[in-house]
């Protein structure tokens, strides 16, 4: 049991979860549903290997809960927030290759290349990328086609050249450079993982028919969660165990990353995630108890092991 905010007893607890355990497995369906084995096999292996190889599953839960937090059935906001597991795990495939970080594991298994090679890890992503796009455009359901546009023009934005493409060529281009800035370290962070998660927490609201102030509130939300998940990432890699975190450890200091860790020891960086996550909750406080999940959402982000 999460506390969904302690410092308001009109709340009461929210068995988070409860929440978590219940919309999993229908992301786990819808996901397995849109991307089904066909011809090239190869290719639809491999992506179905990365996609439907567990994972939180945090930013189609967050879209679906946002959806609903405005009074909208989270059945519309399914195959965007389905288009955004997508997405994440192209960034995973990309992210893992010989010519990025590098990695072996990843949600406790091989990595992609490792299995496939590069050539296929390189298209699987590719193809998961563009079908996000496709999927959105689709299958959306029952929603004006207005909000289905703004969601798609959003997603865009979020994960080229301005968004998560942007912080992780600048994350790259940080590599063993110990002058890395508190200024470029954010660029970074909030490129490469913020930007997902605020188009994931925002898109259901606009689906959903949220007015402009919501989508505010929730973008303030989202860009703390955001940053924040980032710093716990970072923090993780050198505190936890890849057997609980499906993935290597120690990769960031041993390539010399910028992160907050690095830049302001383990203590520090702790703090500055739970301020994030505090003033995260804090711009919630206009949607009252109806916004419990993203609450406890949020409080989950620090308090995660993996
Ligand atoms: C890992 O994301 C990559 C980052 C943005 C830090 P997650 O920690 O959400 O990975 P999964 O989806 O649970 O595997
Ligand atoms: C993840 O950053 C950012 C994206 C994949 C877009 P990391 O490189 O720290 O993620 P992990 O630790 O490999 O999951
Ligand atoms: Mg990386
Ligand atoms: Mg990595
Ligand atoms: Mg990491």
């Amino acid at each position: 049991m999460v506390s969904a905010n302690s410092l308001d007893p009109n709340l009461t607890e929210f068995d988070l979860s409860a929440y978590l355990e219940e919309r999993r497995p229908q992301v786990e369906a819808a996901l397995d549903a849109a991307v089904p084995m066909q011809y090239p096999e190869t290719l639809y292996e491999s992506m179905r290997y990365s996609l439907l190889a567990g994972g939180k599953r945090l930013r189609p839960i967050l879209c679906l809960a946002s959806c609903e937090l405005v009074g909208g059935n989270p059945a519309v906001a399914m195959p965007t927030a389905c288009a955004l597991e997508m997405i994440h795990t192209m960034s995973l495939i990309h992210d893992d290759l010989p010519a990025m970080d590098n990695d072996d594991y990843r949600r406790g298994r091989l990595t992609n290349h490792k299995v496939y090679g590069d050539d296929v890890a390189i298209l699987a992503g590719d193809a998961l990328l563009t079908y996000a796009f496709e999927h959105v455009a689709t299958a959306t359901q029952g929603v004006p086609a207005d909000r289905v546009l703004r969601v798609i023009a959003g997603l865009g934005k979020a994960v080229g050249g301005e968004g998560l493409v942007g912080g992780q060529i600048v994350d790259l281009a940080s590599e063993g450079n110990p002058d890395t800035t508190l200024e470029t370290l954010n660029y970074i962070h909030n490129h490469k993982t913020a930007a997902l998660l605020e188009i994931a927490v925002t898109s259901g609201a606009i689906l959903a028919g949220a007015t402009d102030d919501q989508v505010q509130h929730l973008r303030d939300y989202a860009q703390r969660i955001g940053l924040a998940f980032q710093i716990v990432d970072d923090i993780l890699d050198i505190t936890s165990t890849a057997e609980t975190l499906g993935k290597s450890i120690g990769k960031d200091v041993a390539a010399q990353k910028a992160t907050y860790p690095s830049l302001w020891g383990l203590e520090e960086s702790r703090r500055q995630a739970d301020k994030l996550i505090d003033e995260a909750k804090a711009a919630l406080d206009s949607f009252g108890p109806a916004s419990q999940p993203l609450r406890a959402i949020a409080d989950y982000i620090v308090a995660r092991t993996y």
